[in-house]
């Protein structure tokens, strides 16, 4: 069988045991996100807030790629050649699709959200990658299966305990030994948004504490990136280089 056709076929074999029978229903917590997510697009404020046509934004995504791909370079995952690509909490697909730059094949892409509406999009905006809805406690794919598990802001969206212990053990499950985790998510809790929480270091181990981490702080306080207007070429390597401005950990973090 190609590789190409056990993708599919992990997808199209449904959800495998998971354990999670045993784990509290976190039904409520799927719920507020669902809830806490309808209203983001009620206002689109986070599309706009977020858009490249902003500089400031432009340079956090293209410092964060920049780094990003020095850490998979350093970590020997580069070029991505045949491996297997999994983003969890994956929302219209970008960052998935972002994958392809480096080598990897549209077949080997997969990104699995809550959210109906954003799974819609990213089949849409990326017909050649494969994405389901689905939740994270449950992932519909076999032990082992993924190179790599993308983490772009996801944890830091999930305030239930129980939720969090579910989805980091299915993320366990799915990557192979060897494989890794590449995190990207705030350290600060953020005073404009009380949906979301900051996810220290020690947080991060919480998650995965037997993974070997490697995280760094990068981006400029968004709200201060943005404001920072045609001045953002000069202004945000000075602000990058002062630590205590960078709100979040990019890494990755290799499961023995
Ligand atoms: C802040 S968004 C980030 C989206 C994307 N990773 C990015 O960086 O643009 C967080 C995403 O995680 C998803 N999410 C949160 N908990 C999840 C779970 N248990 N299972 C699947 N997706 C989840 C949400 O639906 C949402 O689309």
């Amino acid at each position: 069988m190609s590789l190409a056709q056990a993708s599919k076929r992990a997808v199209a074999e449904g959800p495998q045991p998971t354990g999670l029978e045993s784990c509290r229903e976190t039904r409520s917590e799927v719920d507020r996100l669902k809830e806490v997510y309808r209203e983001y697009g009620e206002r689109c404020w986070r599309k706009t807030k977020w858009s490249v046509t902003n500089r400031g934004n432009l340079a956090i995504r293209q410092e964060r790629e920049r780094k990003l791909e020095q850490l998979l370079q350093r970590t020997g995952f580069l070029p991505l050649g045949d491996r297997r690509i999994l983003d969890v909490g994956c929302g219209a697909g970008e960052t998935l699709a972002g994958f392809g730059a480096w080598g990897a094949q549209p077949e080997n892409l997969f990104g699995v959200d809550l959210l109906a509406d954003r799974i819609r999009r990213a089949k849409e905006n990326f017909p050649k990658l494969t994405f389901q809805e689905a939740n994270a406690e449950a992932l519909p794919f076999g032990s082992g299966f993924f190179d790599l598990v993308v983490l772009f802001t996801v944890f830091t969206s999930i305030r239930d305990h129980q939720m969090a212990l579910n989805v980091s053990r299915e993320i366990n499950r799915v990557l192979r030994s060897g494989g890794a985790v590449v995190w990207y998510d705030l350290r600060m809790n953020n005073p404009f948004n009380q949906h979301v929480r900051g996810i220290s270091r020690k947080g991060v181990r919480r998650l995965f504490p037997e993974f070997d981490s490697r995280l760094m702080t990068v981006t400029v306080l968004p709200p201060l990136a943005r404001r920072s207007g045609c001045l953002i070429d000069l202004l945000y390597p000075c602000l990058a280089s002062l630590p205590f401005l960078r709100s979040h950990y990019l890494g990755v973090l290799i499961k023995p």
